[in-house]
C-alpha cells in the first residue's frame, strides 16, 4: 500500500473526528429519560400555568380538552407525547 502523505493522515483523523462528534451530537438531542418519564399531572403542573391559571380538569368535557390540548400543545411548545400525556391526566382526573 502506497504509504500516506501526512496531509492525507490528517484528513482521515479530521473525518474520523467529526464523525464521532456528530454521532455524540446527534444523540444528545433525544429527549432524557427523565425528561421523557415525566407524567402528565407533573407535565401538567410544569407547563400549563406558564401563561394563566389552568382550570381544574372538572372545568371542561373530555371532547373539549381534546380540542384546548391541540390549541395549547402550539402555544406552550409541547411534543405530541407531552400533550397527549397531559390531555389523559385531565380527561382522566374528572
Ligand atoms: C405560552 C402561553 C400559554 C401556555 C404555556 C398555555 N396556555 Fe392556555 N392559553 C393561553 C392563551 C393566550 C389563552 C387565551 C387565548 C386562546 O384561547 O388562545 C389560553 C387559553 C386557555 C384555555 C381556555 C380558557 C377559557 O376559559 O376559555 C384553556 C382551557 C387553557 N388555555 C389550557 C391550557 C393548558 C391545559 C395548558 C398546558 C398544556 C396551557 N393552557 C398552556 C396561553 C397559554
Amino acid at each position: 500500500m502506497k504509504k500516506l502523505q501526512p496531509i492525507q493522515t490528517l484528513s482521515l483523523v479530521l473525518i474520523f473526528i467529526f464523525s464521532i462528534t456528530g454521532i455524540l451530537s446527534l444523540n444528545s438531542c433525544a429527549p432524557t429519560s427523565a425528561i421523557s418519564a415525566k407524567s402528565g399531572v407533573q407535565l401538567w403542573g410544569e407547563n400549563c400555568q406558564r401563561c394563566h391559571n389552568t382550570p381544574s380538569p372538572m372545568t371542561f368535557s373530555p371532547q373539549q380538552w381534546e380540542t384546548i390540548g391541540m390549541h395549547m400543545q402550539t402555544r406552550a411548545l409541547l411534543t405530541q407525547d407531552e400533550k397527549d400525556k397531559i390531555v389523559g391526566f385531565l380527561k382522566s382526573s374528572r
